[in-house]
């Protein structure tokens, strides 16, 4: 039959991402294309053992429907530990437990994205959240990023725009980038948020995989009007399979959110809602993000190191501090494609810089890679393959 989809359906494109990660699992072949943790980094131990508990102390409630806003202790511990680690204070927040950093993407667009509204998003940003805003009929309007966050001018004038839904932004680690807005940034974002009475979704998955430099505070934290819809999720700091994120609010919104969460999927898990419990208030989980940073800090000095001694001068990059991405930049007006295309031939997954932008279909400069999948050896191996790549491609 001829499908008649709904209007908003019109702009939702599938992830270029997914479509590699398919080819990720070919032999021979080194990913540096997905988003994944390290799988060496999975408290397999600890999971098994506290689901293995819960499994047999509890089986039917474990087994059964669970309350749509999440398992209450859950929500209590992670009050105490997002007060404790991002200033965050819920004397007027609350927290509800959702299916992954994704779905608090999803839910927040269909709280708040009319048909045709604006969605800010930084430039570049996280190809799977803007699919979702994008699948609620939003028009993403993209500020370009800056080693330290969005350009502040033309944010001021996003923000000046009719219909703004709601400005999308990274500030820690981001994905693709790996650039985290600094202190400075961030207050000016709040205050012009506040001067055109902008609404900020603030998306923070990797804050805690900090492996150098200082913490900096959330745009949450510095929140005194409700304006700051906060997410984060267990993928990256336990394991993404557990699919389960959260999303902090004002109050006010908390029924608006829970009916949002019960027409989409009722309820998270309510075993692995328990085992993210048993794992937040056991004191091997900050042995764990250590653990997690120093492994990180290890790729990805290895890969920057690597970098510099074999990518061709011209092709620019910096250091991350934590997270799991690197991009790289060819000089200004290059098409990065080519140079994604010959190395995926060649055996290595890179994602191109266009995939992470309001336009795909507009060239980009900049590749994005990961560093926290690969092994140490395929790293040194891939890195090698592209930075030959660089030299043939910017030769004369
Ligand atoms: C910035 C950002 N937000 C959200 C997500 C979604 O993660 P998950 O749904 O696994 O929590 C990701 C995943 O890579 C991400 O990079």
């Amino acid at each position: 039959m001829e499908y008649r989809l709904a209007d908003r359906m019109a702009g939702a494109r599938g992830s270029i991402i997914r479509d590699l990660l398919k080819l990720a699992g070919e032999p021979g072949m080194i990913s540096f294309g997905g988003g994944s943790p390290a799988p060496e980094s999975f408290p397999v131990a600890e999971i098994r053992r506290s689901a293995e508990e819960i499994l047999m102390k509890k089986p039917a409630a474990m087994l059964q429907y669970g309350i749509s806003e999440g398992y209450p202790p859950l929500r209590e511990s992670l009050k105490a530990h997002l007060s404790k680690t991002e200033g965050i204070s819920f004397e007027d927040n609350e927290v509800l437990i959702l299916s992954g950093g994704q779905q608090c993407a999803d839910l927040t667009a269909k709280l708040f994205v009319n048909l045709g509204g604006t969605v800010i998003v930084e430039d570049p940003s996280f190809v799977g959240c803007m699919n979702a805003f994008r699948s609620y009929g939003g028009k993403l309007l993209g500020v370009k990023m800056q080693e330290d966050g969005v350009d502040l001018e033309k944010l001021e004038v996003a923000f000046a725009r009719p219909q703004v839904s709601f400005f999308y932004l990274i500030p820690t680690f981001q994905n693709p980038s790996g650039y985290t807005t600094s202190l400075e940034k961030r207050r000016a974002i709040y205050r012009l948020a506040i001067k055109y009475d902008v609404l900020i979704f603030e998306d923070n998955p990797y804050g805690e995989l900090r492996f150098e430099g200082e913490h900096v505070p959330t745009i949450k934290s510095m929140d005194e009007d409700g304006r700051v819809i906060y997410a984060g999720s267990f993928s990256k700091t336990m394991a993404p399979g557990l699919r389960v994120g959260f999303l902090v609010f004002h109050k006010d919104l908390f029924n608006k959110f829970k009916i949002a969460k019960q027409g989409t999927d009722v309820h998270s898990s309510t075993l692995y809602q328990h085992v993210c419990h048993e794992f937040l208030t056991s004191p091997a989980y900050e042995k764990h993000i250590a653990a997690s940073c120093a492994l990180y800090r290890e790729k990805s000095r290895l890969m920057y190191d690597e970098m510099k001694k074999c990518f061709h001068p011209a092709v620019r990059f910096s250091r991350p501090q934590g997270g799991l991405f690197q991009m790289v930049w060819f000089p200004e007006g290059t098409d990065a494609m080519p140079f994604v295309q010959e190395a995926l031939k060649r055996k290595v997954i890179t994602v191109p810089g266009s995939a992470f932008t309001t336009d795909p279909d507009q060239p980009s400069n900049g590749v994005r890679l990961n560093f926290s999948l690969p092994s140490q050896e395929q790293i040194v191996a891939g890195v090698r393959i592209l930075g030959d790549l660089t030299h043939e491609m910017l030769k004369g």
